[in-house]
């Protein structure tokens, strides 16, 4: 099986041990206290199920300024996102102390991990410009994950985390929510060797569908690990578990059994486009995937990445730098002259009329009016489920 990034085993900061859990629990009651922005609070649930291994904590400014301009962090790891947790108030906290992070999500906060703080830095206006700019390639406030970046505070605390819950995600995706360590097992017991990451925030219309089959064949993989981001997303995105159960639906019916896992992650999303798309990849590796498939416009937003960066930054990774490999999809789209659903480059005599194109505002305004966009778009059974969606709103 693939190697997890930069290590040789997983290394999930979760306290696995009950009694080592239950003790640590107990102790940081006792602790001073902070809590933590939701992106914060994602990091920790994140290093804690062995997603971002082989990382220990919380980045201190040094390597996240590195990591932004260099893509690795102060010891040569290729990272392309800082991990960070940044307060506003670090009035009451010494380096050298452990501290409890409280969670911003769940009713009462609280305590997600303990923290051995190892630095308290601030975070000046030019070095919070200057990692924007290289993370989202924008310092633009319009940008959602330029928004909640930079809404956090400017004190970063960097140090090693011990992670004790996953925060809200098991309790409200109890089926769905997997750590990396748990599906590195599954596809360890499954016997697959080729697995193919498919990354997704939305519900999967037929070109998604497609895509997983065709980066399946094309591979002759053993098995697709659709995996959903089930974190925070901007307004106007589709809910978690109305994209998960349409998701589930599409998967039960129209892919033979054991061949696609169903799973999410705890992780609010950046529209970091090629950026995040690294991020993606590595977390994969993690998983014990060995390809991911990236698209168009992949963890990206409006206008502010061309279709295609978060293919081309692969080109530029360093040799050995990553395990895992990336499956290059094309845009893809129903065409009606060959009756079924095809990536544009294979379709070179073809006219954009040739194809059935909805735009995102097109489909959820058919959707809000209860209007199934058609079968050559959306299944039905995912059309129906998107349509009771938007009919309770
Ligand atoms: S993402 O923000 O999670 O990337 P989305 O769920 O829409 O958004 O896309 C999941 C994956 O499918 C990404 O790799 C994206 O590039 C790819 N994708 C989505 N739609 C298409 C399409 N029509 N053609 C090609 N790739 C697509």
């Amino acid at each position: 099986m693939i190697q997890p990034h930069g290590n040789t085993s997983l290394n999930p900061l979760y306290i696995s041990d009950e009694i080592e859990r239950e003790s640590l629990i107990n102790e940081s009651q006792q602790l001073k206290s902070i809590l933590l922005s939701s992106m914060a609070a994602a990091n920790a649930v994140m290093l804690g199920g062995g997603y971002f291994t082989p990382l220990s904590g919380y980045m201190n400014l040094s390597d996240s300024l590195s990591v932004s301009q260099s893509l690795k962090t102060d010891d040569g790891l290729f990272w392309p996102i800082p991990i960070i947790n940044l307060v506003d108030d670090v009035s009451n906290i010494s380096c050298g102390e452990s501290i409890a992070l409280r969670d911003p999500n769940l009713e009462g906060n609280p305590v997600l991990a303990v923290m051995n703080v190892k630095s308290i830095e601030s975070v000046s206006d030019a070095d919070m410009s200057l990692m924007l700019e290289n993370i989202f390639g924008t310092v633009d406030k319009n940008h959602p994950g330029v928004a909640s970046f930079s809404n956090q505070g400017r004190f970063l605390i960097s140090g090693p985390i011990k992670v004790l819950n996953f925060s809200y995600f098991p309790i409200d995706f109890p089926d769905t929510f997997k750590t990396a360590y748990e599906i590195r097992n599954e596809i360890e017991i499954l016997g697959w060797d080729k697995v193919v990451a498919f990354q997704t925030r939305n519900p999967m219309h037929r070109a998604h569908e497609e895509l997983c089959r065709m980066a399946i064949s094309d591979l002759s993989a053993d098995g697709c690990l659709i995996h959903m981001l089930l974190g925070k997303l901007k307004s106007g995105d589709i809910p978690a578990n109305v994209r998960d159960a349409s998701i589930r639906k599409m998967v039960e019916i129209y892919f033979p059994p054991n061949t696609v896992m169903v799973t999410g992650y705890g992780f609010d999303m950046l529209y970091a486009g090629p950026r995040e798309a690294l991020l993606h990849a590595i977390f994969r590796q993690n998983c014990g995937c060995s390809h991911l498939i990236v698209g168009r416009d992949h963890a990206g937003v409006g206008d502010y990445y061309g279709a295609f960066d978060a293919q081309t930054i692969f080109d530029t990774v360093p040799d050995g730098a990553l395990k895992i490999d990336i499956y290059r999809a094309d845009h893809t789209a129903f065409s009606k002259k060959l009756n079924k659903v095809v990536m544009m480059k294979d379709a070179q005599d073809h006219s954009k009329d040739d194809f059935v194109l909805l735009s995102g505002t097109k489909v959820r305004e058919m959707l809000g009016n209860g209007i199934a966009p058609p079968p050559e778009f959306s299944r039905p059974e995912v059309a129906e489920i998107l349509m009771d969606y938007y009919k309770n709103l």
